[in-house]
């Protein structure tokens, strides 16, 4: 069986394979959501984006991303904000299959320290 870490929490949950992240998070009393999300979310229709996870280790243990998870982080407002300079490693959980190990950090901040795409300089220069 797969064995999900999650980095914040200290905690190794062993899952079955194909076993949904956000499903398996939550049985584990693990917290996705920051503040007010956690009453204010799509339940895991992949809408909401509030459900978001870096994953550290263990992409290719992971589905890969779905029509609906590609479409949040594009075009939701607060969700392709929150993805800048994380674009890599960041999954809405509740769109995850868990195929293999994997270690995940639950609710990410904005990067807003590191280098963002404002920060960059023109290419001609
Ligand atoms: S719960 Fe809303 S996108 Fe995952």
């Amino acid at each position: 069986m797969p064995k999900v870490t999650f980095v914040n929490e200290k905690v190794e949950i062993e899952v079955p394979e194909g076993a949904n992240l956000r499903q398996e998070a939550r049985k584990a009393g693990i917290e996705l959501y920051s503040g007010i999300f956690r009453y204010l979310n799509c339940r895991g229709l992949g809408q909401c984006g509030t459900c978001r996870v870096l994953v550290k280790k263990g992409m290719e243990n992971l589905s890969p991303k779905t029509m609906v998870e590609k479409f949040t982080m594009t075009f939701h407002p607060l969700t392709t904000l929150a993805v800048i300079g994380q674009e890599e490693e960041s999954r809405l959980s509740c769109q995850v299959k868990v195929m293999g190990d994997c270690t995940i950090e639950t609710r990410p901040g904005y990067n807003l320290s590191g280098e963002n795409f404002w920060q960059k300089p023109y290419p001609n220069k």
